[in-house]
């Protein structure tokens, strides 16, 4: 697609065939040097694990445009580092730091003219990924693997941007307390799909999982991470060993704190004191802040600040995040 025949403020979040990706190869315990190609699809054994055992995991970062016109990354050593520990924990080789880094920048550079221009709300969304390839039947680590870095214009996650919408809370669990919850690996994500549509066909926007242990305690909201504002101003998020550790979560809570001068913890919620919130929203590298209009739990609706409005807080929150994003206010050190 060429970059004229963007709109870039229609953009919702899916997938374009940008100019270059990046690939790299490990084999015989070394990653080869890595080169940008322009073809979009991958040849590998139909032994791959990553297509038998789920032996993947993904990142997800953005690169801005800003006001002079230039390029800036938000955070992708954070992503560098959580890939590593997604790799650790399902036994595959580690990418670098920097050559995790080099590697998106090499792509935002080859493909700059799908950087959405500044003001329009969009991004570009860089997609790491690695998972293992090679023939290999048994189950256990590839002999193989592959890194890739592919990159796509997006819009906003939720339709609507920085528009409240609700959820419902789901019994289905997306992940166990010793299991791959806070790993990036696309197994978390597969075990999501069904109660995901279900909560669509049912009217909301995503399900809400609670904990699996004890189905008392929110954990994530689909996709994203949650956190809540409570009456005394305290920004609150869940802490859960099950959580994907989210980097805009950690950033929100830097800001929360430092930035709007707030108390900011990370602590169990409950599902039955979701009252204590006076303003909730859903928070990632995708949702960016997308504000929870409501809840709905065991047939009760529990509405948070409006089912139309965003919070003054969440707007402040999510004033302060983009503006550090595109450059417009200067980030913490
Ligand atoms: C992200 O925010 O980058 C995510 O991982 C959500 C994604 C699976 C769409």
């Amino acid at each position: 697609m060429n970059k004229t025949e963007i709109n870039w403020q229609e953009l919702g979040f899916g997938y374009i065939k940008t100019d270059y990706r990046y690939i790299s190869t490990w084999k015989n315990g070394v990653w080869d040097e890595g080169e940008l190609v322009e073809d979009n699809f991958l040849r590998i054994s139909e032994a791959s694990t990553g297509l038998h055992y789920g032996q993947q995991c993904f990142e997800g970062l953005k690169a801005y445009r800003t006001k002079d016109g230039s390029i800036q990354l938000f955070r992708p050593d954070e992503n560098a580092k959580r890939m590593q520990k997604s790799c650790k924990k399902i036994m595959m080789p580690e990418m670098p730091v920097d050559k995790f880094i080099d590697a998106c920048i090499q792509v935002v550079k080859a493909n700059e003219h799908f950087v959405p221009p500044y003001g329009t709300g969009a991004s570009l969304y860089l997609r790491p990924f690695m998972f293992g390839t090679g023939h290999k039947v048994g189950v256990s680590p590839a002999p193989e693997y592959i890194f890739c870095v592919f990159c796509v214009p997006v819009g906003a996650y939720f339709k609507g941007g920085m528009k409240p919408v609700n959820f419902i809370t789901t019994d289905y669990d997306r992940a166990a307390p010793m299991g791959t919850g806070a790993a990036k690996v696309g197994g978390n994500y597969a075990a999501s799909l069904q109660a995901h549509q279900e909560a669509v066909d049912a009217g909301f926007a995503d399900c809400i999982y609670l904990d699996a242990a004890t189905h008392t305690k929110i954990e994530e909201v689909g996709a994203a991470n949650f956190f809540g504002i409570t009456k005394d101003d305290v920004f609150v998020t869940p802490k859960s060993p099950s959580i994907l550790p989210s980097i805009t979560k950690y950033s929100l809570l830097y800001l929360a704190k430092n930035y709007m001068n707030m108390k900011a913890e990370e602590r169990d919620v409950e599902i039955d004191n979701i009252d204590e919130f006076k303003e909730a929203g859903a928070c990632g590298t995708a949702a960016v802040i997308t504000p929870i209009g409501a809840i709905s739990h065991n047939g009760i609706k529990h509405v948070f600040h409006s089912e139309t409005e965003v919070g003054p807080v969440t707007k402040k929150l999510y004033d302060i995040l983009t503006g550090i994003q595109l450059g417009d206010i200067e980030a913490p050190e």
